[in-house]
């Protein structure tokens, strides 16, 4: 039996689902039931009706879909995937923010601890972080934890008034402009499409803006035939599959390490154990699981 045959025979008998986002390995993409951004991820494990969620991606994928799917049992195969971002806004640094300004809204990028999210007004992805921004009766928004991710909202809410915190994601943040200029000089016809986690001057540069699954619809619907891949590198995997044919370019410094954890045998190893599980207060699940809900009413993404 091969892996990939063992790992369906594991997922019957344990009656899982594998989700997985758009950044892990070819490999891994190939065995997963449903490959996403974070939007399309947080809406499948609301809805699935497995008893086993198998996360691949970081750590606080997996607790959102432990917040919103409580009686399941969420595995994360590597403990150690943690989003850096995600850790740069912890929940003690943003409660005296949240006390000094009471009518700001707290506008959580689902890169946060659960634990953040519990201080959250309402929770975004870079699908719907514009949206949900312009759905907010407050004028102030304390957006947490990317700063780039916000001054690019605020390009398209001026009348908002959003206090950025210091956070970055690293892979996105040292994507530059010189890197990305070396590359459209080696391939002039091609579009370049960025995600909102790259700096304001990146992001000037690009043009099409998006998540990464925005980045699928924005290939499959250009006339363009090559594209320039700003984000993290393994995102050309899933644009190939879905847009055969077009040529996919990507960044080849921007790679994520924690992304890159998972593997095939730790999958295996997971769904044999159902270990590392996530596992969250009562408390912390209720007042995270308000905010996250409250994104899924706004709507969904680009
Ligand atoms: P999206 O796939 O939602 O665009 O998120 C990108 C990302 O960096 C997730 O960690
Ligand atoms: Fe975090 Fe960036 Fe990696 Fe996404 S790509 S998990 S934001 S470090």
């Amino acid at each position: 039996m091969n892996a990939a045959e063992r790992i369906q025979e594991l997922k019957a008998q344990r009656k899982a689902v594998i989700l997985a986002h758009n950044y892990q390995s070819p490999e891994v993409q190939d065995v997963a039931d449903y490959v996403g951004d974070s939007l399309g991820l947080s809406q499948k494990a609301a809805s699935t009706d497995a008893e086993v969620i198998i996360f691949c991606g970081v750590d606080f994928m997996a607790e959102s879909a432990k917040i919103l799917s409580p009686d399941k049992k969420v595995v994360l195969p590597e403990s150690d995937a943690m989003c850096p971002m995600s850790a740069m806004c912890t929940d003690l640094e943003l409660a005296p923010v949240k006390e000094k300004y009471p009518e700001a809204a707290i506008v959580a990028y689902v890169n946060t601890s659960a634990a953040v999210k519990a201080l959250a007004d309402v929770c975004c992805t870079s699908a719907n972080a514009v949206r949900v921004v312009g759905k907010m009766p407050q004028k102030r928004i304390i957006f947490v934890p990317d700063r780039n991710l916000g001054a690019y909202v605020q390009r398209f809410h001026p009348d908002k008034e959003i206090l950025l915190w210091p956070g970055f994601c690293p892979t996105h943040h040292d994507i530059d402009v010189q890197q990305l200029n070396e590359i459209k000089r080696k391939h002039p016809k091609a579009k370049l499409m960025v995600h909102p986690e790259c700096t304001p001057e990146v992001i000037d540069l690009a043009d099409h803006v998006s998540s990464t699954e925005g980045m699928i619809k924005y290939a499959k619907t250009s006339d363009a035939q090559e594209f320039i891949v700003g984000t993290e590198v393994d995102m050309t995997y899933r644009l190939g599959k879905e847009a055969p044919g077009k040529t996919f370019i990507p960044v080849p410094t921007a790679v994520c390490p924690n992304m890159k954890r998972t593997t095939i045998s730790s999958l295996i190893k997971a769904l044999e154990t159902l270990s590392p599980e996530i596992t969250l207060s009562p408390e912390i699940i209720e007042a995270a699981r308000r905010p996250l809900e409250r994104m899924m009413e706004i709507g969904r993404g680009d």
